[in-house]
């Protein structure tokens, strides 16, 4: 493991691999204007949203790692205090690459990039019409994060005051991921797609479990479960008590081979024949249990992981 501080390695070696930890990061795609209305379009990867209630948003707008000078986004925002911040989607991806080109700040680079614009209703720059999720932003303050830094990184906190959401993209009440494709920005040029088997559901526990710390130690130092097993097991709110019933089979279960029941996810096959086989020493007896275990978890059934793991040796 390496260890080190900032200041042991240069900014941009510290770019890079800052960058490559800190991700998947969402790219906001930021429209300003300047006070005569040039219109100015970026993507912006130091961002985030902070809050919801007051809905806040912010961007880390750098000043220029060549000469120190403020980006047109900062500039603008400085000058007039508003911005549009639209999600930067699979299918606008090159698009919005484009849009990081230095071009004068006259130059506009909605039309550069090749975007629609999409008036606002209260602020002046428009959005991205090809967006389907889109924010009308007031500046609340700029941090400039080192003054003593003339190449230093600014923070815009932005207070959300109108967004734009496309119908295409929910489910009933709630945005689809499929549906809206976002992408994420990592580190050097790696992008990642969140769409499709990349996207998983975890729900926030609803009750305090036993954690880790409370599982019994057999299970705690096993050999076989991993951290995201341990974590399962150890959402219950109580330890399960044993079911007897548990491995009363149905007289129709046939199954001989361990591995290959295990193999094909099918674990009450793999418990049916290591019970009704020969029996392995309790080490590996052990062992195969908490294998099985560890298939009932990838299939969520938690209570039956349980139930596996108490199991008499
Ligand atoms: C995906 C992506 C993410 C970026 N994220 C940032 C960022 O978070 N901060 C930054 O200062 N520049 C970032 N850049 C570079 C700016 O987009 C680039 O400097 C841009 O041209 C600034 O333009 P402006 O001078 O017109 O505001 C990013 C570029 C890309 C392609």
């Amino acid at each position: 493991m390496k260890s080190f501080t900032p200041s042991e390695i240069s900014p941009r070696e510290l770019h890079k691999i800052l960058l490559s930890g800190v991700a998947p990061r969402p790219i906001a795609l930021v429209g300003t204007a300047d006070p005569r209305g040039n219109v100015n379009l970026s993507p912006y990867s130091f961002f985030n949203a902070f809050s919801s209630n007051p809905p806040v948003v912010a961007f880390g707008p750098a000043h220029r790692a060549t000469d120190g000078t403020a980006k047109d986004t900062y500039t603008n925002l400085m000058a007039t205090g508003e911005c549009t911040i639209s999600a930067v989607t699979h299918s606008m991806v090159e698009q919005s690459n484009l849009s990081s080109c230095m071009y004068p700040p006259d130059v506009d680079e909605f039309a550069k990039a090749g975007f629609t614009k999409r008036p606002s209703q209260d602020v002046k720059p428009p959005s991205v019409m090809e967006s389907p999720f889109a924010m009308e932003c007031r500046l609340v303050q700029m941090i400039n994060l080192a003054p003593e830094i003339k190449t230093s990184g600014n923070m815009a906190i932005c207070r959300v005051v109108r967004l734009h959401v496309s119908g295409s993209i929910f489910n009933g009440d709630v945005i689809d991921p499929h549906k809206i494709d976002l992408v994420g920005r990592m580190g050097l040029s790696w992008y990642v797609r969140a769409s499709g088997k990349a996207v998983f559901e975890l729900p926030q526990p609803h009750v305090n479990g036993i954690g880790i710390d409370g599982l019994p130690d057999h299970i705690r130092k096993s050999p076989i479960l991993t951290g995201n097993n341990l974590a399962k097991l150890a959402g219950v709110e109580r330890k399960p008590a044993r079911n007897h019933d548990f491995i009363k089979f149905d007289a129709s279960m046939q199954a001989e081979d361990f591995s290959l029941e295990l193999n094909s996810g099918n674990p009450y096959g793999a418990l049916y024949a290591l019970l009704t086989g020969t029996p392995p020493p309790p080490e590996k007896l052990q062992e195969k249990l908490h294998k099985v275990a560890q298939v009932f978890l990838a299939q969520d059934k938690i209570e039956e992981a349980w139930q596996t793991l108490m199991l008499p040796l």
